[in-house]
């Protein structure tokens, strides 16, 4: 498949038709970081083709668990070509450990391991700052069609939480939390998109606690591209 026209281009990532089906897009992993809704902002070379390697390996093991996902192949080492979505506009996110927003948020000590996990909604809206949501401002805003696709989101999530924490303890690698989206492809079908790699999760390595993401950066602690690197080394090994 060849690019046809850029429509769309994000913070993490462009999106191009293809000029052979208008069923599928060809997304193009960027080097660019940013972080606090984009508010600090760098460049690490190597850092697109890192992630698309690690989502492209992580969508892969979840395809092999059952969860339908709008990946169709790795084209090359910045590219993927995917099935079109329509992107549900929520951030879905599960967390094992506390930290990030919801330490801020309620106060609970870093590092605390959540009794069950927890499932967050955030509204996909950076001018609002991607607020987070309950149930009913979900339905409100008419995000989805209606409780039971929030139900089925809650469950997807749960499920791939499950098959990602086993996998990631395997490689040494604890799953702290970690950031999902989705999207409905042509006939309705609710599919996984958007990626899975070192800037939508957290992982602490199992022995040291050492952060192996995107918290390096926003944390400016350097090494970056190395901890991407030693992700993407575990789930290969
Ligand atoms: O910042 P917070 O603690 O709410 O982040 C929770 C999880 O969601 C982290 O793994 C983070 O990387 C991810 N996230 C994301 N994109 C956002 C917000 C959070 O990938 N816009």
């Amino acid at each position: 498949m060849t690019k046809n026209e850029m429509i769309y281009e994000g913070k993490a990532k462009k999106m191009w038709s293809t000029k052979e089906c208008e069923d599928y897009l060809i997304v193009e992993f960027k080097d660019s970081l940013t972080a606090f809704n984009g508010e600090k902002k760098s460049e690490e070379v190597g850092k697109g083709a890192l992630n698309n390697k690690i989502s492209t390996e992580i969508f892969h093991l979840l395809e092999k668990n059952y969860i339908k996902t709008a990946l169709v192949e790795m084209i090359d080492d910045n590219h993927q070509l995917v099935k079109k979505v329509d992107i549900i506009p929520l951030e879905v996110i599960a967390r094992n450990i506390a930290t990030g927003s919801l330490t801020k948020r309620l106060g609970i000590k870093d590092g605390t391991v959540l009794p069950f996990t927890l499932v967050e909604f955030c509204y996909k809206d950076d001018d609002l700052g991607d607020p987070i949501l309950n149930d009913e401002h979900a339905l409100i805003l008419k995000a989805v069609k209606d409780q039971s696709e929030l139900d089925y989101l809650k469950a997807e999530i749960r499920k791939i939480n499950e098959i990602l924490k086993d996998f990631f303890a395997k490689k040494g690698l604890k799953l702290v939390d970690f950031k999902i989206e989705f999207g409905k492809d042509k006939d309705g079908n609710i599919l996984l998109a958007d990626e899975i790699s070192p800037d939508s999760c957290r992982f602490w390595d199992m022995e040291t606690n050492e952060k192996l993401d995107k918290d390096r950066f926003r944390q400016g602690l350097g090494g970056v591209k190395v901890a991407y690197e030693e992700v993407l080394k575990r789930i290969l090994s």
